[in-house]
């Protein structure tokens, strides 16, 4: 029976335990750089140190086109890969693997652009800036800046990528017939929506080679009207793993969604025992896809997560909003102190990333103000 605490291989990738963080746009990069800086580095390590098994540092912009928020990481020129490198040694010291996920904002962007528009799968208006359609030029552009971000990844040391395929970020907004009204192969079925994902995935593997693990985050649905549904998500992960994906992070929701139904749920918009909240959708992921799976959302206990992989519901575990309060989490876990953790999922953190602050635990640091009084 699979265990947690045991060391697995992803395509010659060697994970000390079945523990993943999942990506946090941290928003503590330089600003103007998008380069790592010492409080980035030393955020990561913490994580590491708390004996995690892969570390997925935040969404990496591929292109400056393709930033989304102010102090977003970025793998969109050489001049990244020392700060990144500096990263990777960090984590590394600490047994963990890392995957650097990588990203392009598409309609969903925050900062200003050289260009005063978004680029999407469609003309649209998200944000303060109009979303532009992309041309088939812009396209090609953007897969090959996948391809190229890879690969300074992989020179930085990362020892794997993930791509951002979920939550209404570009590669998502093509898959969702919400955001993308293309008429020509791009849009339409789902074979044409999912033409953009599977491009950047070839040219993301063409680049690194068949020996470097290429994962990729994925919704499961985004509960949004003519959005990207469940139907489509087993269907879409077939053709993932035909393309050549080595494992699949499984989400849901978008930044659109009713709060309720985002990749992260408050507390209470779920039955209380159901930490698990794509739980559905891995079941239906098990019935025919062959691919390690990754299953985030909601796992607040080490029962929980033993539950995950001991059934055979998922291979790794993801985490996310836990481990922002508590870096130490699985440390903590597997050295017996077992108690749930801490984080109450209330969704503030997001606060300081979207203004740019850098991410913290926001309740825990009002406790303690207020513990001070
Ligand atoms: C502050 C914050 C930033 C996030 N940034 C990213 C991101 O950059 N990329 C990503 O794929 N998901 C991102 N997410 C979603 C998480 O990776 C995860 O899917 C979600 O929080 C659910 O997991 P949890 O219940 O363990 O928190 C973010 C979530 C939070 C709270």
């Amino acid at each position: 029976m699979p265990e947690l605490f045991e060391t697995t291989v992803l395509n010659g990738m060697i994970l000390k335990n079945r523990f993943v963080h999942s990506a946090t746009n941290e928003g503590m990069a330089e600003p103007d750089s998008g380069c790592a800086n010492e409080r980035f580095i030393r955020w990561q390590e913490a994580v590491a140190e708390g004996e995690i098994g892969l570390m997925i540092p935040g969404n990496a912009y591929v292109s400056n086109q393709g930033k989304s928020r102010p102090g977003q990481i970025g793998v969109h020129n050489d001049a990244t890969i020392p700060g990144l490198a500096r990263m990777v040694e960090a984590i590394h010291r600490h047994g963990a693997s890392v995957a650097l996920q990588l990203t392009h904002a598409g309609g969903n962007m925050y900062v200003p652009s050289e260009t005063g528009y978004a680029l999407g799968p469609s003309d649209t208006k998200l944000t303060e800036l109009p979303c532009r359609a992309m041309t088939k030029a812009d396209i090609a552009r953007t897969v090959a800046d996948f391809a190229a971000a890879a690969v300074r990844a992989r020179q930085a040391g990362c020892d794997a990528v993930q791509l951002h395929g979920a939550h209404s970020y570009l590669i998502s907004q093509f898959l969702s017939p919400h955001f993308n009204k293309r008429t020509d192969e791009y849009g339409g079925s789902l074979e044409n929506r999912a033409r953009f994902a599977l491009e950047v995935l070839r040219a993301v593997r063409a680049a690194v080679g068949p020996d470097y693990p290429v994962l990729i985050k994925v919704n499961s649905d985004d509960y949004l009207e003519n959005g990207f549904t469940i139907e489509d998500f087993v269907p879409y992960c077939l053709m993932l793993e035909e393309a050549g994906v080595d494992a699949i992070e499984v989400s849901g929701g978008t930044h659109f969604s009713d709060p309720r139904y985002f990749c992260s749920r408050p507390e209470g918009t779920v039955p209380k025992e159901q930490e698990i909240y794509f739980k559905e959708a891995a079941e239906r992921y098990r019935r025919e896809v062959k691919l390690p799976l990754i299953l985030v959302g909601g796992v607040r206990t080490l029962r929980v997560a033993e539950h995950v992989v001991a059934s055979g519901l998922a291979d790794y575990v993801a985490i996310c909003r836990p481990l922002i309060r508590e870096p130490n989490l699985i440390k903590r876990w597997r050295e017996g102190d077992t108690r749930k953790a801490t984080c109450i999922s209330c969704n503030l953190c997001f606060g300081p990333v979207r203004s740019g602050e850098g991410v913290y635990c926001v309740a825990q640091e009002r406790q303690r103000q207020k513990n001070r009084v």
